[in-house]
């Protein structure tokens, strides 16, 4: 039977219960586990290129539905989902315009963000269907998804592989200038870039040290798709394809290598830096570039990136400590690591020891 110290505690609960910031949180967890309602609506949104559609002013949910093969009324509801959050606006009953937000979803726009949110949903959405295989196991889930691992499936499906090195460009074009402008590589000589993708970055790089060529390194049938030669830097750029665990250009001063070693587990982040190691000069540097991981719960996008890369491919993201133990490990010792403008940071680090065999 409840005594008179039972009644009590119950009373005090109810009344916490019902209280301002109780309820608060109720409602933030709420919206946090509906977020991929969001997600899903712009996903598909960017897949229709509904931002597209609009760039010559409002459309109705009619006309946008016969251009994009869809059901009117319920690409209306997805329309109005999406302008309850700030992306498109309703100008009037069942019609869309574009708002600020929406711009970068234009394919055209000179930051688009449109492949990478449309690849999103297809691959990692997907996915992360599959989120607690990840969590129980520790492998990332994309093998039990689409039956391949990740690289192999890309390789397979090229119109995916063009969009996931246009996605890479679409990260690279709005982080790049942040790379480029907290640090400086004016006084590089030759300057190769390990899982460079289509050169993006290589090219913002090689831009700002004139006097320095590049090596840009992937994979060989992504390596066929760089945008060196339309940059007009082909005459000091190399383009060399290969496998980043085999041997790797030699004679750089300096390699660097951004969103690399977060796809990959710490053995297999320490073989690459080794290969590194090995192929670079003695006087040489070397700069990752990745999402560093701050102590604590500050609110960093790292974290989130992190868990994905796990989902995704068993990876993931890590902390500056955890990069000093991986770069040491391979013969490394950090000597800076740089915060930039975007959410990616450089580590720099210079050889010591002997070099591995
Ligand atoms: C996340 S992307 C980063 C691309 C580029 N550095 C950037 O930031 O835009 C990782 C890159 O590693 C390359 N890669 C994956 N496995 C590889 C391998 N075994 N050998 C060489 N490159 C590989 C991929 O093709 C891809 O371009």
């Amino acid at each position: 039977m409840a005594g008179p110290d039972n009644a009590t505690t119950a009373t005090e609960d109810e009344r916490s219960m019902s209280s301002e910031p109780a309820l608060e949180s109720s409602l933030r967890l709420l919206e946090i586990g509906d977020g991929f309602i969001y997600a899903r609506a712009l996903h598909l949104a960017a897949e229709l290129r509904i931002a597209d559609l609009l760039a010559q002013g409002p459309r109705s949910a009619l006309q946008l539905a016969d251009a994009t093969g869809t059901h009117a009324p319920s690409l209306h509801r997805m329309l109005r989902t999406l302008a309850a959050c700030g992306v498109f606006t309703e100008t009037a009953p069942g019609t869309f315009g574009m708002t600020a937000l929406a711009q970068p979803l234009r394919s055209d726009h000179p930051h688009s963000v449109r492949t990478t949110v449309a690849q999103g949903g297809r691959l990692t959405a997907e996915t992360f269907r599959h989120a607690e295989h990840a969590l129980r196991t520790g492998e990332g889930a994309f093998e039990k998804t689409f039956g391949q691992p990740v690289w192999e499936y890309l390789k397979e499906h090229p119109k995916e592989g063009t969009d996931f090195d246009t996605a890479m460009q679409e990260h690279s074009r709005v982080e790049r200038a942040a790379v480029v402008e907290a640090y400086d590589f004016s006084d590089a000589t030759r300057i190769v870039d390990i899982g460079g993708g289509n050169g993006t970055l290589l090219v913002a790089v090689l831009r700002e040290a004139p006097e320095a060529t590049g090596v840009l390194f992937d994979l060989p049938h992504v390596v066929e798709r760089n945008r060196i030669g339309e940059s007009g830097l082909a005459d000091r750029c190399a383009v060399v394809g290969g496998d980043i665990f085999g041997e790797l250009p030699s004679g750089g001063d300096l390699y660097m290598m951004k969103s690399v070693l977060h796809g990959w587990t710490d053995d297999q982040a320490v073989s690459i830096l080794e290969g590194c190691r090995r192929a670079m000069r003695p006087d040489g540097r070397l700069l990752l570039i990745e999402r560093v991981i701050p102590k604590g719960d500050t609110p960093h996008a790292s974290k989130a990136f992190d868990f994905a890369m796990l989902v995704m491919a068993g990876g993931q993201e890590r902390t500056g400590d955890e990069y000093t133990a991986l770069l040491d490990k391979a013969g490394f010792r950090v000597t800076r690591v740089i915060g930039t403008a975007s959410v990616q940071s450089v580590v720099e680090a210079v050889p010591v020891g002997e070099r591995p065999r």
